[in-house]
């Protein structure tokens, strides 16, 4: 199986920040909006959301091993983990949009990638009653985790030094909007959407046999404890860092010299990088923002 011509893409430059559809955005994600609200989802698609730097990846290929491990031993061999499990709302120069990839997808299921808040996914994801998964993770690993994607992301808005980058996450001014109100609307969801999986990053670091058991049960998948312990193995953080389908090192815009995609996969890596200062501002600001939900996060474990 061939991968993608990624060629075109050196030519990309870091964009500018927009406001769309009251969320800042960049370009490669609104280009192709039309065709992404009017996406058709079948009913037994699965929507994999988060808000960027949550997990996505590692529970993409958790839920890629869950139906295609052992079905398609060239696709764990030759397909990077961003093709057998489309971004829905990418547009890249001279690549297949995320729309089109994911109605080319010859899967079933077909596993769909998506940063959007939950008021800006197409209608059909919920009127087709498709499964979702949401994987949150903690806003100050979060957001590091997010800053050095961006310093090393060429296709993302330049992240300025760290103090810069935390007040702008803050304030919502990041790609896909503010974390906040991210994991707050599908958390809210959840609460008349019965289809919906709210996961936590920090549950699975600390215990992701019972994540991957958790999610064969959501799914309604009877997968052998065998098989479930091989995933959970084959999914650990080292080995997706090896694994040249999982760890991006084939995509171009990406220096890894910088930061590499798999950077550290920890719980609390925050504490290496918020000042006293900067953590107390950001609990007082955290505490504000978060004052009408009943959604609790762990800061570490
Ligand atoms: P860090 O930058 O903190 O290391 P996404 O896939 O949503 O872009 O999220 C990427 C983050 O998830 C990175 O966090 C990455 O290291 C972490 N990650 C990916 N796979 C992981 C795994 N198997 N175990 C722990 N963390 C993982």
């Amino acid at each position: 199986m061939e991968g993608p011509d990624f060629s075109a893409m050196m030519s990309i430059s870091r964009p500018e920040l927009i406001e769309f559809e009251g969320i800042s955005m960049i370009h490669y994600f609104t280009d192709d909006w039309e065709n992404v609200q009017k996406f058709q989802a079948r009913p037994d698609d699965i929507l994999i959301a988060t808000y960027p730097k949550a997990g996505t990846t590692w529970v993409s290929y958790i839920l890629d091993l869950l139906y295609f491990g052992n079905t398609a031993p060239e696709r764990q061999t030759s397909m990077p983990i961003f093709m057998r499990v489309p971004f829905l709302e990418l547009v890249l120069p001279n690549m297949p949009t995320g729309v089109e990839q994911a109605n080319n997808l010859p899967t079933t299921p077909r596993l769909i990638k998506t940063h959007l808040p939950v008021q800006l996914v197409p209608k059909s994801f919920w009127e087709q009653n498709c499964k979702v998964v949401y994987v949150a993770r903690n806003a100050k690993d979060n957001a590091v985790s997010y800053f050095h994607f961006e310093r090393m992301a060429k296709g993302l808005p330049e992240p300025g030094d760290w103090n810069n980058f935390l007040q702008n996450f803050k304030e919502g001014k990041k790609v896909f909007g503010p974390w906040y109100d991210h994991v707050c609307g599908y958390w809210e969801k959840k609460q008349t959407y019965s289809n919906l999986h709210y996961m936590f990053f920090e549950d699975m670091v600390e215990d992701s046999r019972c994540e991957v058991e958790r999610l064969c049960s959501f799914l309604g998948l009877s997968t052998p404890l065998e098989e479930r312990e091989r995933i959970t193995e084959c999914t650990h953080f080292d080995k997706m860092k090896e694994n040249k389908m999982t760890n991006y090192s084939t995509v171009p815009t990406m220096d890894f010299k910088i930061s590499p995609f798999m950077r550290k996969g920890k719980v609390g890596d925050w504490k290496n990088h918020f000042t006293v200062a900067q953590n107390e501002q950001f609990d007082e600001h955290y505490k504000q923002r978060m004052q009408n939900t009943s959604l609790q996060f762990r800061t570490e474990i």
